[in-house]
């Protein structure tokens, strides 16, 4: 088949086009080559046009005999404060809607959207009490006196996490997850309108060989890696028992594949799946697997906190085996042991 990458020369872009060619798929892939995620002046790599997706005439052009499009273009990261938010509006909801109006006018049907385990906000918890329930936003003042998890909203008595499905409500948080939740709306509204189908990959806390380095846009994994680099501990925030789960790269591109193979008509409108290891971890086990892994020193727990963080999001990779056949291959003890010495975009 012949896949539009958007996206292309980023790091999950790039790693997902050089798997579908794997798979005998023709690609042509596209990138904006956006100053954060791309040392200034960066050109495209050999392969990648480079094209911003809210450039419609160029875009027509490539769509013209495309079969499916894998949309991984976006600007991605937390948002370092409220001036990020026109960035993350105009790449991510407006490059998104331009990208759909073209699809629509050249007749591509077909749609794999990389989304994110952030359109959720905090994961799903259940009180001994109340059952499952919608945790009240973290007060300021349990913050700062280290009281990091989530009360019941009913009674203030601890909650248990539990798996997140992909029917869970969204919830977005930040700027960066409120335009993830916008893709998937625009996504859906699409195939409504144009009998499309779309699967949404929403991603876990993804890593491995060619993360980039440390930047204020980067996912702690890369960051510890960085700081291990320098010899310096990595400082985890918070007690270090927020819960994540980390997915392997290899294992995201397997997911891609899998759904640009699947991606067709028994898919009515949007289809979402959580694309995780399976294996959650608390950010200071995971620190503390890297750091142990390159003899680096130990990890360093802070207390600090970040407002628009979650505590714990585990997702359920049931959705995905079952709908898409695929597992994740490489668990958090393997990969992150791999990743503590593997190079980093920009190190
Ligand atoms: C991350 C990505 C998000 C992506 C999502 C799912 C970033 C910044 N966030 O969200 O874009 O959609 O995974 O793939 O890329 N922490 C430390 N020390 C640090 C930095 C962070 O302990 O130096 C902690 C944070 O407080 C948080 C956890 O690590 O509890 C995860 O942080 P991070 O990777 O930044 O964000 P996620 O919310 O997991």
């Amino acid at each position: 088949m012949r896949i539009v990458v958007t996206g292309a020369a980023g790091f999950i872009g790039a790693a997902t086009a050089g798997g579908l060619r794997a798979h005998g798929h023709d690609v042509v892939g596209l990138d904006a080559m956006l100053d954060v995620a791309h040392p200034p002046g960066a050109r495209a790599p050999e392969g990648v046009q480079q094209m911003d997706v809210r450039d419609a005439d160029a875009l027509r052009l490539l769509l013209a005999d495309a079969d499916v499009v894998s949309h991984q273009a976006a600007m991605v990261g937390h948002g370092v404060d409220a001036a990020d938010f026109p960035g993350y509006a105009t790449h991510n909801d407006l490059g998104t809607a331009v990208l759909l109006a073209a699809m629509a006018a050249s007749n591509v049907q077909r749609l794999v959207l990389a989304s994110s385990m952030v359109v959720y906000g905090e994961g799903c918890y259940r009180c001994d009490r109340h059952g499952e329930v919608v945790p009240a936003a973290r007060r300021a003042a349990d913050l700062r006196s280290g009281e990091f998890d989530p009360p019941c909203p009913e009674c203030d008595r601890a909650l248990s996490w539990c798996l997140v499905p992909e029917t869970a409500a969204l919830r977005p948080r930040s700027s960066y997850a409120a335009s993830k939740v916008a893709q998937e709306h625009y996504a859906q509204a699409w195939a409504a309108l144009q009998d499309g189908r779309c699967i949404a990959l929403r991603y876990h806390n993804v890593y491995g060989p060619g993360m980039p380095a440390d930047t204020p846009y980067s996912g702690v994994a890369a960051i510890f890696r960085s700081a291990l680099r320098r010899a310096e501990a990595p400082r985890v925030y918070e007690d270090g028992g927020q819960t994540r789960d980390f997915v392997h790269v290899d294992d995201v591109v397997a997911a891609n594949v899998a759904a640009v193979e699947d991606v067709g008509d028994h898919h009515v409108g949007l289809t979402p799946y959580n694309v995780c290891s399976g294996a959650p971890v608390t950010v200071g086990q995971m620190a503390t697997v890297i750091a142990q892994a390159c003899s680096g020193p130990e990890p360093v727990v802070t207390g600090e906190y970040r407002a628009a963080d979650v505590r714990h999001v585990v997702a359920s990779p049931e959705a995905a085996a079952k709908g898409l056949g695929f597992r994740a291959r490489i668990g958090p003890e393997t990969g992150l042991r791999e990743f503590a010495t593997a190079p980093l975009r920009g190190d």
